[in-house]
């Protein structure tokens, strides 16, 4: 493991511990790393009114456009589950925008690295910011 993963591993671990599940408890925590060489970390907030709350993944992204980056060039995730926890359908799309295909996307437990994807196979043929060029 590099040293640029182990630390957007560690980003999506630590900021998981702030998660505002109570519905679910299903904690989660996702990093995004941009072209500046920043790493930007978010949280699930899920909501009284369920459908209202929203992923880790786009707390991450939310946090990085905010502070100025524009492209993802790797993200992570962590969760405990029994099976790796993969960017929702819904995430998938949102980091789409800002993601190319190559773009590694690492899924940790509280362990350490349990998956390893690329935006390409977790979203094939996606819609994107290329298809509204004319
Ligand atoms: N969740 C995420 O934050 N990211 C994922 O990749 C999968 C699901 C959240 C949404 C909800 O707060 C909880 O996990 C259970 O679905």
């Amino acid at each position: 493991m590099n040293n640029q993963q182990a630390a957007l591993i560690e980003a999506a671990r630590q900021v998981r511990a702030r998660a505002y599940a109570p519905y679910s408890k299903f904690l989660v925590g996702a990093a995004v790393l941009d072209e500046h060489g920043h790493i930007h970390a978010g949280c699930n907030v899920e909501n009284a009114a369920y459908p209202q709350g929203w992923c880790a993944e786009a707390s991450a992204l939310a946090a990085m456009v905010a502070a100025g980056g524009r492209r993802v060039v790797a993200v992570a995730v962590c969760a405990e589950a029994p099976e790796p926890v993969t960017p929702c359908g819904g995430c998938r799309q949102k980091l789409r925008e800002f993601a190319a295909g190559d773009c590694p996307v690492w899924v940790a437990d509280l362990q350490g690295l349990v998956g390893s994807y690329t935006m390409g196979e977790l979203l094939p043929h996606g819609f994107g910011p290329q298809h509204l060029k004319s």
